[in-house]
């Protein structure tokens, strides 16, 4: 287990689209290992391969509420409503912004043995899922925010 560097944005790596996870070995667990230590370590709601260099379609998120989630492979299949608030990233420091997102979300993906699974997400869950995943597609929340400011 390790931290690993954030890649911060004005970097390409940021800009690509993620292939997605073939195969689940030990690259994988050391990656998703390495991810936890990261963004517990950063206080972050979440984190994306691609932000530690990685272009492999692979998140994480950490709620305070619903606890830690491994999504790899994510495909959002359903979402519904709106919300409309204050975003960040790890990859963006120093600043925030409001950004409409999903009130709720449903998702299928792996889980770090490829297992299929499916959940529902809500509020700033959902939020972190929609940012997240974004992430694998080189999309970041100042692309979509209606409003940018410094901390
Ligand atoms: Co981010």
């Amino acid at each position: 287990m390790a931290i690993r560097n954030i890649v911060q944005v004005g970097d390409d790596v940021l800009r690509q689209k993620c292939f997605p996870v073939e195969s689940f070995d030990e690259g994988l667990m050391r990656l998703l290992d390495d991810m936890k230590d990261t963004v517990k370590k950063e206080k972050g709601a979440g984190l994306a391969a691609p932000q530690v260099g990685v272009l492999r379609r692979v998140v994480v998120v950490d709620m305070e509420k619903e606890g830690y989630f491994e999504f790899i492979n994510p495909v959002i299949l359903a979402q519904k409503g709106e919300q409309t608030g204050w975003e960040g990233c790890l990859s963006v420091r120093g600043k925030s912004g409001i950004v409409s997102r999903p009130m709720k979300v449903k998702l299928a993906y792996q889980d770090r043995t490829g297992e299929k699974r499916i959940l529902q997400a809500k509020g700033f869950f959902a939020r972190a899922v929609c940012h997240e995943l974004d992430h694998l597609d080189g999309v970041l929340y100042i692309d979509k925010a209606t409003h940018v400011e410094k901390n």
